[in-house]
């Protein structure tokens, strides 16, 4: 029965890779090659990496939207960042689901720019969904803010 199931889906994604094998050949010129995503910085990497660490559980991936919590690509559109850092630090509960404060959490604290930065680009459409292409190495000022910020 599993194996059947995967069969399937094997099946299902070879003739989808037949069609865009078609669609292409019928094409005079070659495609051109995707032009290379834009790289972005290392605080918008940190901040994507960031959230999925400890939002996207609740707030979905890419800040869309999830079960449990609404999309902060919205959210963005409608609150700024100090309305923003208030509800990340103290929370905030309607009837029937809560945002947790993370105040006391350096994981997010120590982020907690990179986060607003990551999702305040997603929400003006700066930034497609999906892992940021080309991030650079880590900057050491960065580097050392982190290691005193987590106090290690
Ligand atoms: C356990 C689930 C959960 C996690 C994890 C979580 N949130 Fe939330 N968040 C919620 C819920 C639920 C709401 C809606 C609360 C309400 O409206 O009363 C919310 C609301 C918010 C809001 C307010 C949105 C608005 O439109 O007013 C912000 C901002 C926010 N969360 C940011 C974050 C960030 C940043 C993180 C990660 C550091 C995070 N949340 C992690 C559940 C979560």
């Amino acid at each position: 029965m599993i194996k059947m199931k995967s069969g399937r889906r094997m099946l299902a994604a070879a003739l989808t890779c037949l069609a865009a094998t078609a669609g292409y050949s019928q094409t005079t010129e070659p495609a051109a090659a995707p032009a290379a995503a834009a790289p972005v910085s290392w605080s918008t990497f940190s901040g994507w990496k960031r959230y999925h660490g400890n939002c996207a559980t609740c707030h979905g991936p890419d800040g869309m939207g999830g079960t449990f919590a609404p999309s902060l690509v919205n959210s963005l559109k409608a609150i700024d960042q100090d309305k923003f850092m208030d509800t990340v630090v103290n929370g905030k509960a309607n009837a029937q689901l809560a945002m947790p404060s993370f105040g006391a959490d350096p994981n997010v604290m120590c982020y907690i720019e990179d986060i607003y930065g990551y999702l305040k680009a997603r929400s003006d459409g700066a930034l497609p969904r999906g892992r940021p292409a080309n991030p650079p190495a880590k900057p050491k000022d960065f580097a050392d803010a982190e290691a005193a910020c987590m106090g290690v």
